[in-house]
């Protein structure tokens, strides 16, 4: 793709950054010829890139042998200068994240440095021990999987409505859930996959249990926290699919693992959004926000912004009762193929009476390589040519409260334009 005015400027800025960063290393007397692949390389790759670097993962190519790495050693090298890999997208300079993926500047130094001296090979013996990874996967062995009813048939062309499908989950009791990672089977086909527990509190669509989006990692919270299952709940799974050209099927599925002690904290999601939003034409930088107000103590525990393809920039916000504010989450160049959930290392604890505040920026000029149409009022909806504003965002409360006015879209999520 590409990169616009704004990304080369970037670019470049982060080259020479790079540049001086480098000329710091190679003045170190450990030269590149002593750097590598199964001293060195081999362990960031195993901790940093495997995860989506192996087969049957979203990463293009594995990184696990020599062999399968060599070819990539210039990509790498420049990947890595970028940021662009590994993917994370947030600003450093706001929040602390237990999932960040980015790489230590040592690190970058050594896959550079390992580039630069000629990419060797270096004494199998010295080889980290392979990570060992759930075949299938990201989580450990999931104690339960449950899938679609049916393989779903995905048209070449057209445009398809969401699709729901309720699966009995036969739980006898209730059920706490750790870990939960949502598995497209087809991600050609599979927009976005969204389970949700239906119980008997009476809601339609239930409350969310975990998602798959492009670039989502699985859902994993901290030990003693845990999503509920009720005993006798369905899941549903909200499907959106989108045609690309090519007839296709689907059977998407979810795993998960259950708590093995009782959880402390009981995680539910919560979110502000902002449905009355009208981007006009031609907009490069057109302004949304979106709030909610927390109505009790509640503890923050990660965030995740989502917009579609005109999505620019995303920024959450805590505006405390005293009047102070603090920014929760920045992530200034949002990238619709990378939503993850962003997980607090430390829980921030929200008194009542703390508003949330959202502002996200969209992109609808057509500098903006991604956009589907320039020349038109953008509004809210589900097709990947409309557009959503929403912060997504999960709080930990007492395993106690049964969480019910918490619900997104209840009394707590507050939506004003
Ligand atoms: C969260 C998943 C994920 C992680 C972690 C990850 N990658 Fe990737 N990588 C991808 C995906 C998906 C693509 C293809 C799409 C793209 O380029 O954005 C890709 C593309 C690449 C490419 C080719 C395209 C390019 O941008 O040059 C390189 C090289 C690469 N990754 C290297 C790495 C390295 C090295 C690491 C670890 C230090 C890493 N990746 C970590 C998912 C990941």
């Amino acid at each position: 793709m590409p990169l616009s005015p704004k990304d080369a400027k970037e670019a470049k800025a982060a080259k020479k950054t790079l540049r001086w960063a480098l000329a710091a290393v190679l003045a170190l007397p450990a030269s590149g010829a002593e750097v590598t692949f199964y001293k060195d390389v081999l362990l960031i790759l195993q901790q940093r890139c495997q995860t989506c670097h192996r087969p049957g993962e979203i990463g293009p190519m594995a990184l696990e042998t020599y062999k399968d790495t060599r070819p990539w050693a210039k990509a790498i090298r420049e990947a890595v200068i970028l940021k662009r890999m590994p993917p994370w997208h947030a600003d450093s300079q706001y929040g602390r994240f237990r999932n960040d993926l980015s790489l230590p500047p040592r690190e970058i130094e050594t896959l550079v440095v390992w580039v630069d001296g000629g990419a060797r090979e270096g004494e199998p013996a010295d080889a980290p021990p392979p990570r060992r990874f759930t075949q299938g996967w990201r989580i450990p062995q999931p104690d339960a999987v449950f899938e679609l009813p049916e393989e779903v048939r995905i048209p070449a062309s057209g445009t398809l409505d969401y699709q729901y499908y309720s699966v009995s989950t036969h739980f006898t009791e209730d059920r706490w859930v750790e870990m939960a990672e949502v598995r497209p089977g087809n991600r050609a086909v599979v927009h976005h996959a969204i389970v949700m527990v239906q119980d008997d509190t009476g809601f339609r669509f239930g409350r969310y249990l975990a998602g798959y989006a492009p670039g989502m990692s699985p859902q994993t919270w901290k030990p003693g926290q845990a999503r509920l299952i009720p005993a006798g709940s369905a899941l549903i799974f909200q499907m959106h699919y989108t045609a690309n050209g090519k007839a296709g099927v689907d059977r998407s599925r979810i795993g998960l693992v259950f708590a093995k002690r009782p959880p402390e904290s009981r995680i539910v999601a919560m979110s502000a959004s902002n449905h009355w939003l009208a981007i006009p034409p031609g907009a490069a930088n057109h302004r949304v926000e979106a709030s909610t107000t927390v109505t009790e103590p509640l503890s923050l525990v990660g965030m995740r912004p989502h917009m579609h393809l005109r999505g620019r920039s995303f920024e959450f916000r805590a505006v405390y009762p005293t009047g102070e504010s603090q920014v929760l989450l920045r992530v200034p160049r949002y990238d619709f193929n990378w939503q993850p959930y962003y997980y607090l290392e430390q829980p921030i604890l929200l008194p009542p009476g703390t508003r949330i505040e959202c502002t996200a920026h969209y992109d609808n000029s057509a500098n903006n390589p991604r956009n589907p149409d320039p020349n038109v009022e953008v509004h809210w909806g589900e097709q990947s040519w409309d557009e959503m504003m929403l912060g997504w965002f999960d709080v930990a409360i007492s395993v106690a409260r049964s969480g019910s006015g918490l619900l997104p879209g209840r009394s707590a999520a507050t939506m004003r334009r």
